[in-house]
């Protein structure tokens, strides 16, 4: 029998860094309470949300994509030409066909680098992070583009309250590379497709709706263990994290989990739930972005991720910050 060749991979990936797309226009509590029965004291209190972004017409989700995407390449010192995969992890896609990721990396300039849309849930991004670690540890690739990119206001009816107060729109981004030391650490990935109906547009319908205290009690009670065994694969503990950066679904969620973990004092929480709502597969990219802008978190940080979300589905691992 012809015996099949394998490539060589790397003994790692390493982020190399991270780039972000905010929507121009801000869209305060107040301003929503204009328009449906709502009010500041509700949002903030029980979701977390002071402000968040919604896109304008020319702000497409290719446009926001490419404009992450673009900064990320920036900040990793490589150039397109360099990507030999883009990933693109979205739930609000414009289209079914073709998918986006090929048309963001050709207006990148990349040289006709594998890409494909990953539609995970809010877990995209953190789903499209671990399959471009093991992409580049297998060598299927070398240098990986992954973005998170979301128009939810497109599928959100915004004069629906239990919605509208809390999607928002944006992209994050982050090119990873190869690397001696790993700077990805597994990923713990799975999901509950018996609750498929929690997070979805129903059959017939253009605009998303959510079983709010269903998937807050799934989140509560079923993703602590999922960022416990994260941190076992990664060989490290909760003393070892200096950032925690979960999806930004809901503050009091996050808040909790940061409790349940036993994260030391010093750790570094991503708030950026506060001025940008839940912005889905775009959140974490977003929130690491914002953190390492800031200077709250730094080059070399061990940071602890988790996606979850529509699916239902969920992804965790541990990286370390470039
Ligand atoms: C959605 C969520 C913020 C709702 O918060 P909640 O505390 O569960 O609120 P409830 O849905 O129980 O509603 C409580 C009350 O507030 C009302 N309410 C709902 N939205 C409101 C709003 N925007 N403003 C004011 N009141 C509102 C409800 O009608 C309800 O009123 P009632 O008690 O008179 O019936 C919360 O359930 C949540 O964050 N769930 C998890 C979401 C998540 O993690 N998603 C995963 C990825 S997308």
């Amino acid at each position: 029998m012809t015996a099949i060749t394998l490539t060589a991979g790397a003994p790692g990936a390493q982020i190399l860094g991270f780039g972000s797309y905010r929507p121009r226009r801000r869209v305060t509590n107040d301003e929503l309470a204009q328009t449906m029965d709502t009010n500041d004291e509700w949002i903030q209190a029980r979701v977390g949300i002071a402000e968040r972004r919604w896109a304008e017409p020319d702000e497409t989700l290719l446009e926001m994509s490419v404009a992450a995407g673009g900064k990320a390449l920036a900040a990793s010192g490589l150039d397109a030409a360099e990507l030999d995969l883009v990933l693109l992890a979205s739930a609000s896609l414009p289209r079914p066909i073709p998918g986006l990721a090929p048309e963001v990396a050709h207006r990148l300039g990349a040289k006709r680098p594998g890409a494909f849309d990953v539609n995970a849930g809010c877990a995209g991004w953190c789903y499209a992070l671990g399959s471009a670690a093991d992409s580049i540890r297998s060598g299927s690739a070398r240098n990986v583009l992954v973005i998170g990119g979301e128009r939810l206001t497109d599928y959100t009816d915004l004069t629906d309250r239990s919605t509208a107060v809390i999607f928002a729109d944006g992209a994050g981004a982050a090119v990873l590379g190869r690397s001696q030391t790993p700077g990805v650490g597994p990923v713990v990935w799975g999901s509950d497709g018996d609750q498929s109906e929690a997070i979805a547009i129903p059959e017939g319908e253009k605009a998303m709706s959510m079983a709010g205290q269903a998937v807050y009690r799934w989140a509560t009670t079923r993703l602590t263990d999922t960022l416990g065994e994260a941190m076992r694969r990664a060989g490290v503990g909760p003393d070892d994290i200096d950032v925690f950066a979960p999806h930004q679904a809901n503050l009091r969620i996050i808040e909790l989990m940061a409790r349940r973990l036993g994260l030391p004092e010093r750790t570094v929480i991503a708030r950026d739930i506060v001025r940008s709502g839940n912005t889905s597969s775009a959140s974490v990219p977003l929130a690491l972005s914002a953190l390492l802008e800031s200077g709250e978190a730094k080059s070399g940080d061990v940071a602890l991720l988790l996606g979850y979300g529509a699916g239902l589905t969920f992804a965790g691992q541990v990286v370390v910050l470039p």
